[in-house]
């Protein structure tokens, strides 16, 4: 049984790798609100915003074997209207909140055998996509930070690894789902012919926090419908 902390639990796609990986560890979760669809005996949760909360409150096993980091943005809009606070606010959610919290639990994840960190990128991070210049920066940020850390913990065998969506349908995605016109035209734009499910990302995440993945680390896994890397 691994010791494993996900930040975001409350929704998407860390709900549902918080409810599948609780099937066998131990879950330390971490979220601004709680759900009740977190109610495994193995989920020890905790009430927190990343950004503005003291990490130290919270008493961490000795050892932590995985980390998720799943918080995010998707802010869509023209270029000229994207503020300069949208840009500070995507770096900060996506990339500091990662920082601070890989910093904190850096000690516990060296004490462990085999630890495994995992973020969030996007798949419009490798794909130019219209409006979506402040989360592509944030999010080729996330990638850059995967691959330095992947590279400097690499002596510890501490692996680091992101995935990278393309639409999931989560509460995060919700506004660009939100009538079957939407969806529909959402689906058709993947390869695959549909959108992601949180699941399938659970899946992903689940894999790479896993052994089964121990000889991985540096990478970015689009996880995507094809969308980052197939043209019809
Ligand atoms: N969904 C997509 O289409 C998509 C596409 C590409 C990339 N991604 C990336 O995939 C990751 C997961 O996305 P998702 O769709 O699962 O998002 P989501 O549905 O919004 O779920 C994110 C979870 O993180 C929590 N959270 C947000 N900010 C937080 C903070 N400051 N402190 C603590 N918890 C916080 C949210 O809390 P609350 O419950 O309080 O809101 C929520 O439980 C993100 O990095 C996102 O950018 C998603």
């Amino acid at each position: 049984m691994k010791n494993i902390v996900i930040i975001g639990c409350g929704k998407g796609i860390g709900l549902a790798t918080a409810n599948k990986l609780a099937e066998k560890h131990k879950i330390i979760g971490i979220s601004r609100t709680e759900n009740p669809e977190l109610n495994h005996p193995n989920i020890e949760f905790h009430t927190m915003d990343i950004m503005t909360g003291n990490l130290d409150e919270i008493s961490f096993p000795e050892v932590i074997d995985g980390l998720v980091y799943a918080p995010g943005s998707i802010t869509l809009k023209p270029f000229n209207r994207l503020s300069a606070d949208d840009f500070r606010n995507d770096f900060e959610i996506n990339v500091l909140g990662a920082v601070k919290t890989v910093q904190k639990l850096l000690p516990n994840l060296k004490k462990s055998e085999s630890a495994s960190v995992v973020l969030f990128s996007s798949v419009a991070a490798k794909l130019g996509m219209p409006f979506h210049a402040s989360v592509a920066a944030s999010k080729n940020a996330v990638e850059g930070l995967t691959k330095s850390l992947a590279a400097e913990f690499s002596a510890q065998k501490i692996r680091v690894n992101a995935i990278a969506p393309s639409l999931t349908d989560t509460h995060l995605a919700s506004q660009l789902l939100s009538t079957p016109e939407k969806r529909e035209a959402s689906a058709k734009r993947h390869p695959l012919q549909r959108v992601g499910t949180a699941e399938e990302m659970a899946e992903m995440a689940a894999f790479l926090v896993s052994d089964q993945s121990s000889w991985i680390t540096g990478q970015i896994f689009g996880v995507d419908g094809g969308m980052g890397s197939v043209k019809l």
